[in-house]
């Protein structure tokens, strides 16, 4: 089994409140049950994180290194401001790939600066919660994860 770490910046425990029209209706722990059941059927196990706190976040990439094969990451609007997030993901020897649940390029231009992508295996942006389950197919795709 593939160990990957599904981890959430800011305002993403607020899903299913938080701006339903923009990020859908589900919540967090809906979103993760589906990718749970979508994971076991590819062999993966999946743990979940969320934090609002840059450093709890850069813990926990760090932690990562030797816990996890893979780690699919959404920001939330840290991607858009937080060197030291992508600094983190830079110093780690474990592939992450960044995704979002809406099209961050078609959105407002503050969106559309991505500090912490060019360091990720690649970015996944405007499929909902689609978005994570591509994550995790391109983590294990071709040995990634
Ligand atoms: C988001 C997009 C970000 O711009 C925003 O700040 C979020 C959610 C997304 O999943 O679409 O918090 O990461």
């Amino acid at each position: 089994m593939k160990q990957i770490l599904v981890l959430n910046g800011p305002n993403l425990n607020l899903l299913g409140k938080r701006e339903p029209e923009v990020y859908g209706k589900d919540t967090l722990d809906d979103i993760g049950a589906w990718l749970e059941g979508e994971a076991n059927s590819l062999g993966a196990e999946l743990t979940f994180t969320q934090s609002n706190h840059e450093g709890v976040l850069i813990d926990a990439l760090q932690a990562a290194v030797g816990q996890f094969d893979g780690v699919i990451f959404n920001p939330g609007g840290f991607s858009h401001t937080s060197i030291a997030l992508r600094d983190a993901v830079a110093g780690i020897d474990v592939p992450v790939v960044e995704v979002h649940l809406s099209n961050v390029h078609a959105r407002e231009a503050f969106r559309q600066t991505c500090v912490i992508a060019p360091v990720c295996i690649g970015q996944i942006t405007g499929f909902g919660k689609t978005s994570y389950l591509l994550g995790l197919h391109a983590l294990l795709a071709e040995g990634e994860a």
